[in-house]
């Protein structure tokens, strides 16, 4: 299971006939505020959920010119804790809100709204398999889609007009409230999910972007902000470019790893230090904005236990320390290629005034490092999840093969 909510307040971001206007050149940024709703009460193992995902990581198939670029910017939700971009069919007003994943490069809808295919919409005879890895009482995740090219909304004024989609067969209640995923990784995740040709390639969103030319380099970063409230539109993609105004201070660069299977994802080496002390070697792991936690191999994750006098808590199954102790905390260093990211104490707590979403009292702070579950591929030394995005603004750079990351005015805020 991924998510079980109940559904939230929408808003109209895709008005039904907007007339097309041109992509945004200049770089006008798109930022609409939603309301916050009355949250649900009910509190998740928000661990599971992110073991489960990680579990499909090792499974995904092997495989293998730039002017100055436009921009287009594509507005993120922040719903159910989760980040969602809401997409629209056409000209069509019904709203899908797709899971943020950089894990994963199919986008596919229907989990929850019906498709409702446009005009100029095709639905292939093709089929379609996305594996989400084993759930912890559902068995395997696998969404069976049909593949579909349409054109997708994803802000007033940027349409990407004939997208590769998997339109899902059957509702998956695993995936309640979202309506399926959008899917940012590599292209070569995609080899061997359509039926019809293991080695068929489906095209990404960002692919047809740049295809179409709308953007003029296959790049594209991701800013998140910390939030402790639900259903709040404070996420941007940045289609083609960076989004300065989200960073404080340079963007530095880390080559794609080498290290299988983190080289198929986005993914790079570093090491990780609490305080002055070491607990994770140099390593390759990857970055998965449709997870919450940072998850860390066993030694690593004992490593910061001990370090931290945290202890586990079976409720929430996440570290805990009494809130007293808060004070004590160090900073958490991820060293990659030379440069060190800081993630504060601050940034290293779930919100405490959302302590009762993942089944926590306000006697204790819980971490958001978490254990990467048994069945890992060894290749997989840790995964970052939203948490980690909400505090430094991310690039994904295809043509370079890279990942940049920056610090943002979020990276030492006190909000958790
Ligand atoms: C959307 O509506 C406009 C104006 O009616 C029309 O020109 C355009 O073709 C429509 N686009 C789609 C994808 O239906
Ligand atoms: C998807 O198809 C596979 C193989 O045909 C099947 O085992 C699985 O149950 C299907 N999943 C769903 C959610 O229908
Ligand atoms: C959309 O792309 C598919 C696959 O490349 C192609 O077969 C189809 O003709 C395209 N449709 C339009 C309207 O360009
Ligand atoms: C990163 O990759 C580029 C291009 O392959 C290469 O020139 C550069 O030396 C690499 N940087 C590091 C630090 O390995
Ligand atoms: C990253 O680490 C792996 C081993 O974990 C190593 O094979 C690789 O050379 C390292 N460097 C890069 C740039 O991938
Ligand atoms: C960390 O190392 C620095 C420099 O060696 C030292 O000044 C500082 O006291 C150390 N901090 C801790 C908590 O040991």
């Amino acid at each position: 299971m991924l998510v079980s909510f109940h559904s939230l307040v929408l808003l109209a971001v895709c008005a039904a006939a907007v007339p097309h206007k041109p992509v945004s050149r200049a770089g006008n940024r798109i930022i609409t505020k939603l309301t916050k709703p009355t949250p649900s009460k009910r509190a998740y193992n928000i661990l599971a959920h992110d073991q489960a995902r990680v579990q499909a990581l090792g499974k995904a198939i092997p495989s293998s010119k730039t002017p100055s670029s436009p921009e287009a910017y594509q507005p993120l939700d922040n719903q159910e804790f989760d980040y969602t971009a809401p997409v629209c069919i056409g000209n069509d007003s019904t709203i899908y809100n797709l899971l943020v994943d950089t894990g994963s490069s199919i986008t596919w809808l229907g989990a929850k709204e019906p498709y409702h295919k446009s005009p100029n919409g095709v639905e292939t005879d093709d089929d379609m398999s996305v594996d989400y890895g084993s759930q912890s009482f559902e068995g395997e995740l696998i969404i069976n889609c049909t593949l579909a090219y349409d054109s997708l909304r994803l802000a007033d004024d940027l349409i990407v007009n004939n997208q590769s989609i998997g339109v899902a067969k059957k509702v998956s209640t695993g995936f309640y409230p979202l309506d399926g995923v959008f899917g940012l990784g590599p292209t070569a995740l995609t080899e061997g999910t359509v039926s019809s040709g293991s080695h068929f390639l489906v095209p990404t969103i960002l692919d047809t972007l740049y295809a179409e030319g709308t953007i003029y380099s296959k790049i594209f970063g991701l800013g998140f902000e910390p939030t402790d409230f639900s259903d709040v539109r404070n996420g941007e993609i940045t289609w083609g470019g960076i989004d300065e105004s989200r960073t404080d201070g340079p963007v530095h660069y880390v080559n794609i790893t080498d290290a299988s299977p983190a080289n198929r994802y986005w993914g790079f080496n570093q090491s990780i230090s609490y305080g002055n002390d070491t607990i994770l070697d140099s390593t390759s792991g990857i970055i998965y904005s449709g997870m919450r936690l940072c998850l860390l191999p066993s030694a690593a994750y004992e490593a910061y236990k001990a370090a931290t006098g945290a202890e586990f808590d079976w409720r929430t199954q996440l570290l805990r320390i009494p809130a007293e102790r808060y004070s004590e905390l160090q900073s958490l260093y991820f060293i990659i290629d030379g440069v060190s990211f800081e993630l504060t104490p601050n940034a290293q707590i779930w919100p405490r005034t959302i302590n009762w979403f993942i089944g926590g009292t306000r006697d204790y702070v819980y971490s958001i490092i978490g254990q990467l579950g048994d069945r890992t591929d060894p290749g997989i030394g840790f995964v970052l999840g939203y948490t980690f995005l909400e505090r430094f603004y991310s690039v994904y750079d295809v043509d370079n093969r890279r990942i940049g990351l920056a610090r943002t005015p979020y990276t030492y805020a006190e909000s958790n």
